[in-house]
């Protein structure tokens, strides 16, 4: 099969969805490999690692998308790529078909077959595509919220891990599934008392396992939250209703409970945010301050950490892309369960229920198209 990598061209994202070492095992498997210029530069991949590689350099992004019979993404194509796809053509990303209906509505013209990382789906209804992405945001998390608890960057000025006759900061966090998990891992690292609240009494029974002595589990109610926030330093929210809204834990009146320079870090505001004062911003200007409260809410977190990102993520997508160029979509989706829940937009037909029933389509079961 023909692979093609097109530069990501959305507002910063720095990743790319193949690696050099991807193109290797692409290459492996008698396929061949385009990548367009600078395709992994931002993510400190050379075009001549590419090359090395085995792949091919296209000048430009119409030429990788012109050759290619599966484009390998991360983001979602922009508009001034949607005249690009072809019919037939196999598109494998991030679309959110659900958050944007020209999108779904281009690519139904288009008549490409759109394969979503964001809805391929393990036995246990885990989500492999996604768990990378919380597991670079949830460690980012602490890394910021250190950063913004600093005096000079409006925090409260302590250290997350005190010192020898200093006590350390403590550390609220909001849902212990792979972002909570993730912080509380690198804050109780860091030395800081580490409280995570869940609705799950298994989840908190499971964390209460395997986390070290100065992590303390506490179920999630508005009263012990009302409570745990009088101290905490930074807290840090990462919980997740699927396909919901995330609820607001933490409301506009508790952050009169706080200390002033508190800082909270909302993971959750790609799903509308758990902390009630939260509005979503960008790497370039990622904080804003409420009743002297410092709000963290950076929509993309792992896009500040390309390099990270980018392996971490196609550690996760690699293996599958083999299956589909291995087999054909059609194969692979037909041995593959796990990938046939990635499927959302074949050939013209809404094959997700939710993207149909986000946007008033007609639904057609996948298993019709085999
Ligand atoms: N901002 C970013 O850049 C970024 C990056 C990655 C992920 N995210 C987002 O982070 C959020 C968390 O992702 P995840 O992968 O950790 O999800 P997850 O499903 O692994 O964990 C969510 C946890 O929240 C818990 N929860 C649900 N309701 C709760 C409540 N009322 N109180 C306490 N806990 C509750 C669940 O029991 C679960 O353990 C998602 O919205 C995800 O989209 C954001």
């Amino acid at each position: 099969m023909i692979i093609g990598v097109p530069k990501e061209i959305k507002n910063n994202e720095n990743r790319v969805a193949l690696t050099p070492a991807g193109v290797t095992e692409f290459r492996k498997h008698g396929h061949t490999v385009y990548v367009q210029t600078d395709a992994g530069k931002s993510s400190g991949f050379t075009d001549d690692q590419y090359l090395e590689a085995g792949a091919g350099i296209l000048a430009t992004i119409e030429e990788v998308y012109a050759i290619a019979e599966m484009i390998i993404k991360v983001k979602e194509p922009i508009a001034s790529e949607y005249d690009l796809i072809k019919p037939d053509q196999l598109l494998f990303t991030y679309f959110h078909f659900a958050s944007s209906e020209p999108l779904t509505h281009a690519m139904i013209a288009r008549k490409a077959v759109c394969l979503a990382y964001e809805t391929v789906e393990k036995t246990d209804r885990s989500l492999p595509l996604l768990v990378p992405m919380s597991e670079v945001a949830g460690r980012m998390a602490v890394q910021e919220g250190a950063k913004y608890l600093e005096k000079p960057m409006g925090g409260f000025g302590i250290l997350l891990g005190g010192v020898a006759g200093v006590k350390p900061a403590n550390v609220l966090v909001l849902g212990g599934g792979i972002v909570g998990t993730q912080s509380a891992k690198m804050a109780s690292g860091l030395g800081a008392n580490v409280t995570i609240v869940d609705i799950s009494l298994a989840r908190l029974r499971y964390l209460e396992d395997i986390m070290p002595a100065n992590v303390d589990t506490v179920m999630s109610n508005e009263y012990n939250i009302r409570e745990l926030v009088k101290s905490a330093n930074l807290i840090i929210g990462g919980v997740l209703i699927p396909g919901a809204k995330a609820p607001s834990l933490i409301t506009r009146d508790m952050l009169k409970l706080m200390k002033p320079g508190t800082v909270m870090v909302d993971v959750a505001i790609d799903q509308g945010g758990c902390f009630e004062t939260s509005k979503a911003t960008t790497h370039e200007d990622p904080i804003y301050e409420v009743d002297g409260v410092v709000h963290y809410c950076v929509a993309n977190m792992p896009g500040a950490v390309p390099y990270t990102s980018t392996l971490a993520l196609t550690n996760a997508t690699l293996p599958y892309a083999l299956q589909l160029a291995n087999l054909g979509w059609k194969q692979a989706c037909s041995n593959n369960e796990e990938l046939r829940k990635g499927l959302n937009v074949v050939n013209g037909q809404v094959v997700f229920r939710g993207v149909s029933d986000a946007w008033n389509l007609p639904y057609t079961d996948v298993k019709g198209l085999f």
